[in-house]
């Protein structure tokens, strides 16, 4: 059977369509306007990263306060099971020296084995050991936290902005896409997204609120991480936790850690960026030789006269 409207119904239904964009046009600008998104969750901003863009580098210092952070906070309980202490000083990275680095891992003591009697040991770590965690194994983690903590080596690349309706419309699209959401996100969850819950709402025991982590209701069972480096005042507890002069505060820490996850999410990017205009330029080189190639292959040919 065919369907078939007629014209006023059509003229109304046309309008309706036009009327519903609208709205959720101006409804969608308001919440954005105001940092929420459909959903009531905090939406995170957009921060200006020295990695962003085709030219995006590292903050070498930046990168070595951020492990700073990393080292003394977030890795008390977070894995980050594909980094190497070897990255640490490769070119690209925080570039400790290799020195620095060796005399990091042999801190650590490596579960290693079996030995000739079968039996695990426990040595000093080397470069080339990957990062171990505190936690023996997933289930113990979670027994002492609540929940297991997600790997830290790929967290960066595994969180993005949700804008959330209608904006969710437009999210495949280039412009809107970025490389930086995740640490955009990283640092909204720990630097804005601990704010006193809304009147009325109970937080279980355990659990603590969040503007921004996604599709948990706003609860969390990580403790604020800058809570163990700043006091309710944001003033630091160590002022001088950064050896490099760089003032201690909560918005730095935030940003400093997210630049490290970044980096230990994605360790070859500036290689990445850095071949990827390359190749830019050899195709541009390589068009207009073949420009010109084309040119002379058909120099000589002139004035086909038309087929009698
Ligand atoms: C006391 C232990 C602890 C410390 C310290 C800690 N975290 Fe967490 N973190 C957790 C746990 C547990 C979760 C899982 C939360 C959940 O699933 O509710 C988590 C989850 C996260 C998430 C993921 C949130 C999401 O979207 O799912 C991020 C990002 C994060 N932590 C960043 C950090 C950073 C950065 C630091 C250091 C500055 C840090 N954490 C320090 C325990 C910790």
């Amino acid at each position: 059977m065919k369907m078939r409207m007629k014209a006023p119904a059509l003229r109304a239904f046309a309008a309706t369509l036009v009327a519903g964009a609208l709205l959720v046009g101006v409804a969608g600008t308001g919440a954005r306007a105001e940092g929420l998104n459909s959903e009531g969750y905090l939406i995170p901003q957009r921060q200006n990263w020295s990695f962003a863009g085709v030219f995006g580098h590292y903050d070498r210092a930046q990168l070595q306060r951020g492990f700073k952070v990393f080292h003394d906070v977030c890795s008390n309980c977070h894995a980050a099971s594909h980094l190497t202490f070897r990255e640490l000083s490769e070119p690209g990275g925080p570039e400790f020296t290799p020195a620095q680095v060796k005399a990091l891992a042999a801190t650590y003591k490596i579960q290693d084995g079996p030995n000739d009697s079968g039996d695990m040991f426990k040595r000093p770590g080397k470069p080339s050991d990957t990062w171990p965690w505190t936690f023996p194994n997933d289930e113990a983690a979670k027994s002492a936290l609540g929940a297991v903590p997600p790997d830290m080596s790929l967290l960066a690349k595994a969180r993005t902005v949700q804008y959330g309706f209608p904006y969710f419309l437009a999210e495949g699209l280039p412009f809107f896409e970025d490389e930086e959401q995740g640490p955009d996100y990283i640092y909204a969850l720990i630097k804005e997204g601990y704010t006193n819950p809304p009147k009325g709402f109970k937080v279980p025991t355990g659990l603590y609120y969040n503007s921004v982590i996604q599709g948990s209701n706003h609860l969390i069972r990580m403790p604020s991480p800058l809570a163990m480096i700043f006091d309710n005042n944001g003033k630091p507890n160590n002022p001088k936790f950064y050896t490099d002069g760089t003032p201690v505060t909560p918005d730095q820490v935030a940003r400093d850690v997210s630049a490290f996850l970044m980096w230990a999410a994605e360790p070859k990017l500036e290689e990445r960026k850095r071949m990827g205009f390359n190749v830019l330029v050899f195709l541009g080189v390589f068009a207009s030789l073949l420009y010109f190639v084309k040119k002379k292959i058909w120099a000589g040919v002139h004035d086909i006269p038309p087929a009698a």
